[in-house]
């Protein structure tokens, strides 16, 4: 029986990976680097700093360490913008309600993100209070697909990993969640998740007994 939910942040619980390449986007393109979608389903679930290396990477092109950190200074500038209205509107459909559920059976939830800004999120969004821990980009130092994020998020609640079922979008999340012991539930098109031990397209209509028994 597992006892924990862990959960990625942006394209889990809230749409805010379209932000993240929306502004991605308008930095590459600045710099004259084609950058599609496709192409930006390498950045998900990857730290802000590597992501910058990846899109360098595809322009084949090389930058001192202080103008990445420009960069992406820049980046979250422009995605903060985005986020600047971001409000309980915008939790996706079904994610409050299987949290209630979840929780009101006993279930322990902690949140498992490679974002700085995942305190500021969820308070923006008031979900603050339905985790019970917070394991974020500025606590931990390896990124998904290791499998450190989850790991801590597992401890944060008292738990072993293989104690623990992980929600994620990301193909490294994913990864990451196998490597730290647990199963994985993959949130999106099931060819890019084909490695997740099973695959919704978000929590509208998903019930916690579902994914019980899908999980076992
Ligand atoms: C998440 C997203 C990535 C993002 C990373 C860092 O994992 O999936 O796309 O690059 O967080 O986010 P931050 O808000 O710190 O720039
Ligand atoms: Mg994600």
């Amino acid at each position: 029986m597992h006892k924990g939910l862990l959960f990625d942040l942006d394209g889990v619980i809230v749409d805010t990976a379209r932000y993240h390449y929306l502004a991605w986007k308008e930095l590459a393109q600045e710099l004259g680097i084609p950058f599609t979608r496709e192409d930006n389903e390498r950045l998900k679930g990857v730290s802000r700093n590597r992501s910058f290396e990846i899109i360098l990477e595809i322009g084949n092109r090389q930058m001192e360490e202080a103008q990445k950190e420009y960069y992406c200074t820049r980046k979250n500038g422009i995605y903060l913008e985005y986020l600047q209205t971001l409000s309980e509107k915008d939790i996706l459909p079904g994610v409050q309600e299987f949290l209630e559920a979840a929780r009101a059976k006993g279930y322990r939830t902690a949140l498992g993100s490679a974002s700085k800004n995942a305190v500021f999120i969820l308070e923006k969004l008031k979900l603050s209070e339905s985790f019970d821990a917070v394991i974020d980009g500025n606590k931990v130092s390896k990124a998904k697909p290791d499998p450190e994020v989850f790991l801590n998020g597992a401890a944060a609640l008292g738990l072993a990993g293989c104690d623990c079922i992980v929600f994620e979008d990301a193909a490294a999340g994913i990864k990451a969640a196998h490597a730290g012991g647990m199963r994985a539930v993959g949130i999106g098109k099931p060819e890019i998740l084909s490695e997740a031990d099973y695959v919704i397209r978000g929590f509208e209509k998903i019930t916690i007994e579902e994914i019980e028994q899908e999980i076992m």
